[in-house]
């Protein structure tokens, strides 16, 4: 039998989680924690994201303040206000949406944030902090899916990890925390040979390279865990043909949405092959909405002097 992993309901639940910590503060006379979001141009994608990420912040008492700056926002502006920021006592977490214009330095602009207000964890100071199995602010999608596994009960301890995707932001710090758990991880990418056949052997098979519905049965072991970190949204009615052929539930979601959301994993294909499988929507996508939470709700206490556990 195959497991869906919900992704939704475990988000709901961390966000509960969350309400609770933030009133226990705020009725101890603490400060609601505090999250800014920097959005620089008009990225479509980014606007939804950074809309959703403060609605998140309104449900469990987080205050969010979204900043955005035009297309051509020059670096020297962006840098200052990143050092508005780091000295607000009111602010907790400092996020800067990516991607960021190409005109923009990437590196310098994350590097900037104050360490102990990376809530994403994208500082070189965060990421050295999590490969020396230090406490410190780990990105929310490979967070999202460890505690994922976790509340699931799904085994890590000397598991075949495949990681397919060598991302910053999810590929690597995912290896990381796997290894932290005692699995034996491999890490994929465009240039590995056999792509299949690596796949196939994992115990745990970790999708990230934004392809739509790239993994199909060929890469999939009988009884593997399969996560879809993949996000793609598919515009084009031949697209959703080419992919999924005769597929009509899908042919009538885009027919009445003009679009479809797909991972990176076919799922009609790869689920039943699977002891336990993320969906997209609604698997990986909230619970990185909600780990962006709980890193803001650690930095406040943080900052609060107020107890928290080890990373
Ligand atoms: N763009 C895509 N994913 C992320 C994320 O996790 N954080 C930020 N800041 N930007 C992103």
């Amino acid at each position: 039998m195959t497991k869906i992993l919900d992704g939704n309901a475990l988000a709901k639940q961390i966000r509960g989680e969350v309400a609770e910590s933030v009133s226990e503060i705020v009725e101890g006379g603490g400060r609601p924690p505090g999250l800014a979001a920097l959005l620089i141009g008009e990225n479509p994608a980014s606007e939804v994201y950074v809309r959703s990420k403060a609605r998140d912040c309104e449900k469990v008492g987080i205050l969010s303040r979204t900043l955005r700056r035009p297309d051509d926002c020059p670096q020297d502006e962006l840098l200052a206000l990143i050092d508005d920021l780091n000295s607000d006592p009111d602010i907790d977490g400092i996020l800067v949406q990516l991607p960021l214009p190409a005109s923009l330095d990437e590196k310098l602009t994350l590097a900037r944030v104050s360490p102990e207000k990376d809530v994403d964890g994208f500082h070189p100071e965060s990421v050295g902090h999590l490969w020396l199995d230090e406490a410190g602010f780990v990105p929310a999608t490979p967070s999202g899916i460890m505690e994922m596994l976790r509340r699931s009960g799904i085994p890590l301890e000397g598991q075949q990890a495949v990681i397919v995707g060598r991302s910053t932001i999810v590929g690597k710090p995912m290896g990381a925390l796997l290894l932290r758990e005692n699995c034996t991880v491999t890490f994929c990418h465009s240039r590995t040979r056999d792509l299949p056949a690596v796949c196939r052997s994992a115990d745990l098979l970790i999708g990230a390279i934004g392809r739509p519905a790239f993994f199909g049965p060929e890469h999939v072991k009988e009884g593997a865990v399969v996560v879809d970190v993949g996000i793609n949204r598919i515009t084009e009615a031949a697209e959703v043909e080419r992919l999924f052929p005769g597929d009509e539930a899908r042919r009538e979601r885009f027919e009445s949405k003009g679009s479809v959301l797909v991972g990176d994993v076919d799922f009609t294909r790869v689920a039943p092959l699977t002891s336990a499988i993320t969906p997209v929507p609604g698997g990986v996508g909230p619970l990185t909405r909600a780990m962006l939470l709980v890193n803001t709700l650690r930095a406040a206490r943080l900052r609060q002097g107020i107890a928290v556990t080890a990373s």
